[in-house]
């Protein structure tokens, strides 16, 4: 439980909803405590007609009391947001700033705040809709040990949570946010294999989904290397180790690498 923390959402799209939903089924904050934000009037609207909390356009209105500003604009618009917080002297309680904008530095930040912000990055990903989140948390120059703790408690109700240095942010966001695209890519290639070879498509994708699930669970449970696991079911002379050869053939493992290695370069550029 966030204890007593007043919670601002700026930016109540698919992430900032995801992270909003997340807490309060998690019972992690009570409606009361939590207010958001959106640019227009119709998303407002139609936002606090679905809402429990309320939902405004006014940021400096929404931001004025709150111990935690959550800021999940657009990367584009983050530090224009928050120098307008800033003058309109809605950061004068001295709040936590934990933004999630992709590439968007906490030294940006800071300098849009124009003072000694308090500012915490966190880099999460859609899966956090599910609960089943992968996070990571680095703190600015300003946070202390104690701002990276509230950090990872808004975001653990979420999925996993973890903090490490902001010279990985760009590589997180290349590896852990963009990834689930590459995951789904993944699946529906399967299912169509699935397909190809007579399984109808429907339960192909169910297939191929919920044997990417087992096969995550095994990595993250047993603790064993991705490798050890896969040679478990790989039989000499067997049909897993044929696939695997052919797999290789495609370049499969170097072509993954460099989309995350792709995504992170352009991530860095983002900010
Ligand atoms: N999507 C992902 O997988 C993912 C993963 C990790 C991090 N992120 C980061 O999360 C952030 C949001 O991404 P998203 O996918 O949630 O975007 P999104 O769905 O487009 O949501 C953006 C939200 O910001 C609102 N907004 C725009 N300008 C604003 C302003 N000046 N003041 C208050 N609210 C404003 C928009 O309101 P309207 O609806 O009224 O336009 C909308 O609700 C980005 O910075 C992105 O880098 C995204």
């Amino acid at each position: 439980m966030l204890n007593n923390c007043k919670l601002t959402i700026l930016g109540l799209g698919t992430m900032g909803r995801a992270l909003a939903d997340g807490l309060l089924e998690a019972g992690a904050i009570q409606p009361s405590s939590l207010r958001a934000t959106v640019r227009h009037d119709e998303s407002a609207e139609r936002l606090s007609a679905d809402s429990t909390y309320p939902v405004s356009t006014d940021n400096i209105e929404a931001a004025r009391e709150a111990d935690v500003i959550l800021l999940c604009v657009k990367p584009r618009s983050a530090c224009k947001v928050v120098r307008e917080l800033a003058e309109g002297g809605a950061l004068e309680q001295g709040p936590l700033l934990l933004s999630i904008c992709a590439g968007v530095t906490t030294a940006q930040l800071e300098e849009a705040a124009g003072c000694s912000l308090r500012v915490a990055r966190a880099m999460p990903n859609t899966p956090c809709l599910v609960q089943k989140g992968m996070t990571v948390v680095s703190p600015g120059a300003h946070a202390s040990p104690d701002d990276v703790k509230t950090a990872l408690s808004i975001m653990e109700p979420l999925g996993r949570a973890l903090s490490l240095d902001e010279e990985h942010m760009d590589a997180v966001t290349g590896l852990s946010a963009s990834g689930p695209a590459f995951v789904y890519v993944i699946i529906d290639a399967l299912a169509e294999g699935g397909v190809m070879v007579g399984l109808p498509r429907k339960t192909a994708t169910e297939l191929a989904a919920q044997m990417v699930l087992g096969a995550s669970t095994m990595v993250l449970e047993t603790g064993k290397h991705p490798a050890e696991l896969k040679d478990q079911v790989t039989t000499p002379a067997g049909c897993t180790i044929s696939a695997l050869m052919a797999l290789e053939d495609g370049k499969l493992r170097s072509v993954l690498a460099r989309g995350v290695q792709e995504a992170a370069r352009a991530a860095a550029a983002l900010g």
